[in-house]
């Protein structure tokens, strides 16, 4: 019995979800990681048998947006019991300890799981004054790092503060902030982007880490392509507008009021890999494109300092110009490739390949 409850099949069990509810949601997961069809039950089967794996979580220079995510999914949702059934043993700004209790469970977490707990962080690392802009108990959060990642098998790198250093290292970078990959050099580290991620992409990735005990395939930024592999502007709703030259002026016109498309009033969509235009936000209820807003690019690097959120792109809005300007380059010839041929996977790889949002506003 005893042997049971470590599985995550007894958790599913004793929180009343159906096998049918954890088939249809294994499925979904496979369908969203573009695996087989026949791959939904394999993950089904391979998660239920899974151990809670022990799992770390450092919360540095943070603002907790992305804990609020994950922690916000709906309940019971069985994201959020598969959240359940990992064994968070640190993670400060959830945990019931504090003080020298909490230190206490950390170390503890620590030497019970050496080489084998998952390390989630998230938030940027401050270098500056040797990391003493942000610290815990005493220690620099670049301290910390150093000491615990050493010891995990890999990092997840929550939030685009942790995955790019985010809103902190953003122009000045007064804190010397860093992105988790420019001080752990010989770790497997999954950048999970996004300000915060979408919930089901953080446990989207736990699922996989869950079923595979492997890093999941990643782009050049190292996020998770199952997730990342398309833009905003592959997926969006409001593309059809985009390719007829039907665009928005204001956000109170009528084109506004017709769900037009959103590029010239500052939509970063055409540069900007997440999964938000699938999943949406909220229970799948909504997302900024759908609620009127263009896309910022919350899930690239220095999207902040990029800005000119209500800029438009410095790229021709008129479709039909870009896909015959052949010599366009960069970012630019990256969507005239998507437009010209968006049923081909290639055409899109290549832009992913080419194109980030950096690269368009420079
Ligand atoms: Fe907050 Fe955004 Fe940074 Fe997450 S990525 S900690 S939500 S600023
Ligand atoms: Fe959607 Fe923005 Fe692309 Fe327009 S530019 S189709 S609003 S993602
Ligand atoms: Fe971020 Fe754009 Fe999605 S701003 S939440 S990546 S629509």
């Amino acid at each position: 019995m005893e042997e049971k409850q470590g599985l995550l099949a007894h958790s599913l069990i004793r929180h009343g979800v159906s096998r049918r509810t954890f088939l249809k949601y294994c499925a979904t997961l496979a369908s969203m990681m573009a695996l087989p069809p026949s791959a939904g039950r394999a993950m089904a089967e391979a998660m239920a048998a899974a151990r809670r794996p022990s799992v770390i979580w450092l919360p540095f220079q943070e603002c907790t947006g992305c804990t609020e995510s994950i922690t916000r999914s709906h309940s019971p949702s069985i994201e959020g019991l598969i959240f359940d059934s990992i064994s968070l043993d640190y993670q400060e700004t959830l945990m019931a300890a504090a003080g020298h209790q909490a230190e206490e469970a950390l170390h503890k977490a620590i030497e019970d799981n050496k080489g084998k707990f998952l390390l989630i962080i998230d938030g940027s690392v401050a270098t500056g004054l040797d990391g003493a802009y942000s610290c815990i108990a005493g220690r620099s959060n670049l301290d910390l790092l150093k000491e615990v990642a050493p010891h995990a098998a890999a990092i997840v790198a929550v939030g685009s503060c942790a995955a790019f250093g985010g809103i902190p290292k953003a122009n000045p970078n007064p804190t010397g902030a860093v992105a988790v990959s420019d001080i752990v050099k010989d770790k497997p580290i999954i950048n999970v982007p996004g300000c915060p991620p979408i919930p089901v992409v953080m446990t989207g990735v736990l699922a996989h880490y869950l079923t595979f005990s492997t890093v999941p395939e990643l782009d050049k930024l190292g996020r998770p392509k199952a997730f990342y592999g398309e833009t905003i502007h592959d997926r969006c709703y409001r593309r059809p507008f985009y390719d007829q030259g039907k665009f928005a002026k204001t956000f109170d016109d009528e084109g506004a009021r017709k769900g037009w498309c959103l590029f010239e009033l500052g939509c970063k969509g055409p540069v900007t890999y997440n999964a938000c235009a699938s999943t949406k936000w909220n229970d799948s209820t909504s997302w900024p494109v759908e609620s009127g807003h263009g896309c910022i690019g919350c899930s690239e690097p220095d999207f902040w300092d990029a800005g000119g959120f209500y800029k438009a792109l410095s790229m021709p809005a008129d479709p039909l110009k870009l896909a015959s300007t052949a010599a366009m380059v960069g970012a630019a010839a990256g969507v005239a490739m998507s437009i010209a041929n968006r049923a081909k996977k290639g055409a899109a790889k290549s832009a992913h390949e080419t194109t980030t949002l950096a690269d368009l506003e420079k």
